[in-house]
C-alpha cells in the first residue's frame, strides 16, 4: 500500500524543532560518509525545467526522491502554481514507493531547518538577541521560525521591496512566533540584528556588507545559480563562509562564484561543510567578533530526512489516505 499525504496532512505533523532534529542528522551522516547524495538531474521540457533530488540516508533508513517542477506560465495557462513538488519515500529494505506526499511546505521547513542548525552551531549564544530577516515571501517565515527555536530573539526587523508582503508577513508571523516584528525602512535597519537571513528572489547584491556588525551570524539561502547573488564580494570577504556543501557551493552559489571570479578570495576562503562543524571535526565561531556565514543552497538529504519524519508522524496519526497501485 502506498500513502497519500497532501500539504493539510503535511502542515498538522510538521514541527520546526523535529525537523531541525533530523536535518541535523541528515547533516552528520553526510560527513561521517553514511549519506549519498547523487547529484541533482535537471531536464529541460519545452515550458519548464524539471529537477529530481534523490538521497539515501543509511542510519536514519531514510531513501527517498523529490521531483520539482519550475513553470512560469502554469498560473496563466494551467492555474497552477510555478512551482510543484512531490515527494516519493521508499522502503530502503524492498525498495517499494511507501509514501507520496506534497512537498511545497516539506521544502520550505526543511530550509529553515538547515538554517536553524547553522544557527545552532554557528551564532552567538547570548540571550535577547535581534533577528533580521530580507524577504517576507514562503522561505522568510521559516526563517525566522528556525531562529526562534535556535535562540533567544527579543525582536525581529524585516525588509521586503514590497510593503504588500512585509505587512503581510508581520500580521502572520508575530502571531505564530508571538513576537515583535518591526518593518524596517531601509536594508541598513535590518542590519542592526545579531542573526541574519537572506531568502528573497534578487539576483543581485541586497545590502551593503561593509556595515555588517562585528559578531552577526548569516543565513543566506536564496540566488542559488553562478551568475546570481544576494550577498555582496564585501561581506564574502569579512566572513567565515561554511556552506551546506561544497561542491554546490562552487557549482550553483553565485554568492561565493562572483567573488572568486573576481579574484577577491581564493577557493580556501570555504572554511567548512556545515556537517563537519556538527561533527566537530571542524570547529565553528571562535569568538564573539566574527562574523559567520551559512551559504544554503538546498540538499536532497534534507528532503530525504524530512519526507521520513512525516511519514512516521503521519502513521502515528493515522491521517492521509492509503492506495493500493
Ligand atoms: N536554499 C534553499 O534550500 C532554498 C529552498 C527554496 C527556495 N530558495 C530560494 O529562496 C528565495 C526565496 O524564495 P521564496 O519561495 O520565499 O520566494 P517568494 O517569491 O515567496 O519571496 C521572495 C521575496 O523576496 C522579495 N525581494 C526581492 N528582492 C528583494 C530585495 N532586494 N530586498 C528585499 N526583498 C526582496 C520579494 O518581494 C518577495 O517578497 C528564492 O531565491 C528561492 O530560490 C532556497
Amino acid at each position: 500500500m502506498t500513502l497519500i499525504l497532501n500539504k493539510n496532512d503535511v502542515v498538522s505533523v510538521l514541527d520546526m524543532k523535529d525537523c531541525m532534529n533530523v536535518v541535523e542528522n541528515a547533516f552528520k551522516e553526510l560527513a561521517n560518509g553514511t549519506a549519498v547524495l547523487p547529484l541533482r538531474t535537471n531536464i529541460k521540457p519545452p515550458d519548464g525545467l524539471s529537477l529530481y533530488m534523490p538521497a539515501y540516508i543509511k542510519e536514519m533508513k531514510a531513501l527517498a526522491c523529490k521531483v520539482v517542477t519550475v513553470y512560469k506560465d502554469n498560473p496563466k495557462n494551467h492555474n497552477l502554481p510555478v512551482v510543484i513538488g512531490k515527494v516519493l519515500l521508499q522502503d530502503p529494505d524492498t525498495g517499494d514507493v511507501i509514501c507520496i506526499m506534497d512537498g511545497g511546505y516539506l521544502t520550505a521547513v526543511r530550509t529553515g531547518a538547515a538554517s536553524g542548525v547553522a544557527t545552532k552551531y554557528l551564532a552567538r549564544e547570548d540571550k535577547n538577541q535581534i533577528a533580521g530577516i530580507f524577504g517576507t515571501g514562503v522561505q522568510a517565515r521559516m526563517q525566522l521560525w528556525a531562529v526562534q527555536v535556535a535562540r533567544d530573539i527579543s525582536k525581529a526587523y524585516v525588509y521586503d521591496i514590497s510593503d504588500e508582503a512585509a505587512d503581510k508577513f508581520i500580521e502572520e508571523m508575530s502571531k505564530k512566533l508571538n513576537l515583535e516584528i518591526i518593518k524596517a525602512d531601509s536594508p541598513e535597519e535590518v542590519l542592526k540584528a545579531d542573526i541574519i537571513c537572506t531568502a528573497t528572489s534578487s539576483a543581485t547584491p541586497i545590502f551593503d556588507g561593509k556595515q555588517v556588525k562585528a559578531g552577526t551570524h548569516i543565513n543566506g539561502i536564496g540566488s542559488h545559480t553562478p551568475n546570481a547573488r544576494e550577498l555582496d564580494t564585501e561581506i564574502i570577504k569579512r566572513s567565515k563562509f561554511i556552506g551546506d556543501s561544497k561542491e554546490a557551493c562552487f557549482s550553483e552559489a553565485g554568492d561565493i562564484m562572483i567573488p572568486l571570479k573576481e579574484g577577491a578570495i581564493t577557493e580556501s576562503h570555504f572554511y567548512a561543510e556545515l556537517g563537519e562543524i556538527i561533527t566537530g571535526k571542524i570547529k565553528g565561531r571562535i569568538n564573539n567578533k566574527e562574523i559567520t556565514l551559512f551559504k544554503s543552497n538546498g540538499l536532497a538529504i534534507q528532503d530525504v530526512a524530512t519526507a521520513k519524519l512525516i511519514y512516521d508522524k503521519a502513521i502515528e496519526a493515522g491521517i492521509g489516505v492509503e492506495v493500493n497501485i
